[in-house]
């Protein structure tokens, strides 16, 4: 079959990381007769070096117009880039935010899983580390404070500032379900992360979920307040299996489930519209500091990459096959820089992406 993907390689590391997973994904396509054409499109800081703004219309129409959409990172260094001395809607991170609410990404889905290979990155105890854990992070994306009502003013002689945390059931409800049907696919245990302790938005939150289950009976589920859900990823994160939670909590959690893996680098993610549209992208920033050394990770954007013949494009077997070759390299001991260990190759993004290639 065909495939038109849209590919965003971004700023900093992103160009070489994307490179790879396009050679892999035209790997797998050779290897099982599908053909995988690409557009690039523009967003991010490259895109305010050319149009002077994060996301244009144009962009948005190309990603609309691909199956999916294959993504690098966006950004740069806020401390020294001069996209961060625009104001807010302008900068790179506004281009992301605009793409997820244009194209109804609505459901975030963030892997988080140990690979044994890997363990002694891990930086929790041993014996946690010795357990294993593999669990997915289910982020609300389009909805919550990220696109609540917000405004900085005046009020009584001091600056005010306001953010909103707003939820319909209607937005709950359809990520709840992605929650349940992405864990029937896997140990079929959901945890729903709120605050129904103190917030509003939480506890219609806990009450819509709680109704979404009763039509998943298979499935078993607990709710868990946020603090303590943090506080256990570190204690027991094999406790979970599907993390369901809003917006904010789902960034938030979402970084400390990758630390944890001690190799962010190898971390995968997906964000998913209604139908089988998506946005696949690393879980990993765009790395300013190793920009253009040839030295990144290409193994979360390889891996996202076979998440997009997953979900997208119902291609199953295609996706094991690049799954199985990123075993494959990490048991034959090639690594990049950031998870090389002694007695193991140490290679560059390039080679990493031909050693995975050909294991497909
Ligand atoms: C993420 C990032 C973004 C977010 C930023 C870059 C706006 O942290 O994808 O987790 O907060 O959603
Ligand atoms: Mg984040």
């Amino acid at each position: 079959m065909d495939f038109n993907i849209g590919c965003i390689a971004g700023d900093g590391i992103g160009p070489e990381i994307v490179r790879e997973a396009k050679k892999v994904l035209t790997r797998t396509g050779e290897k099982f007769g599908h053909s995988f054409n690409f557009t690039e499109i523009l967003m991010g800081g490259c895109s305010i070096d050319k149009f002077g703004v994060p996301l244009t219309d144009e962009a948005i129409e190309a990603a609309k117009a691909s199956d999916a959409v294959l993504m690098g990172s966006i950004g740069g260094d806020a401390a020294t880039s001069p996209w961060y001395k625009l104001p807010p809607e302008k900068r790179p991170e506004a281009g992301l935010l605009g793409i997820r609410k244009a194209l109804g990404l609505f459901a975030n889905l963030r892997p988080s899983c140990l690979y044994p290979e890997l363990k002694d990155a891990c930086p929790l105890n041993k014996e946690t580390a010795e357990k294993g854990f593999d669990l997915l992070i289910m982020r609300e994306l389009t909805g919550g404070l990220y696109f609540g009502e917000r405004y900085t003013r005046e009020e009584n002689g001091e600056m005010v500032a306001v953010d909103t945390l707003r939820y319909s059931e209607s937005e709950i409800r359809r990520v709840a379900h992605k929650a349940f049907i992405v864990a029937m696919k896997r140990r079929k245990k959901v945890t729903s992360v709120d605050k129904a302790n103190v917030l509003d938005s939480s506890r219609l939150w806990r009450k819509v979920v709680e109704e979404v289950a009763k039509e998943y009976p298979e499935v078993e589920l607990n709710s868990m307040l946020v603090d303590n859900c943090a506080m256990q990823l570190v204690k027991d994160p094999s406790q979970f299996d599907v993390v369901l939670t809003e917006n904010m909590f789902g960034d938030i959690l979402s970084d400390e489930a990758a630390q944890i893996t001690g190799s962010i680098g190898m971390l995968p993610s997906a964000s998913l519209a209604e139908g089988t549209f998506g946005l696949y992208e690393p879980s990993g920033g765009s790395a300013p500091d190793i920009a253009g050394k040839g030295i990144a990770n290409p193994i979360a954007t390889i891996l996202s990459a076979a998440m997009m013949l997953r979900f997208s494009f119902s291609l199953e077997k295609e996706a094991d096959a690049i799954e199985e070759a990123v075993k494959k390299v990490l048991s034959d001991g090639i690594r990049t820089g950031d998870i090389c260990a002694a007695g193991c190759r140490k290679v560059g993004t390039e080679e990493m992406g031909d050693e995975i290639s050909r294991r497909v």
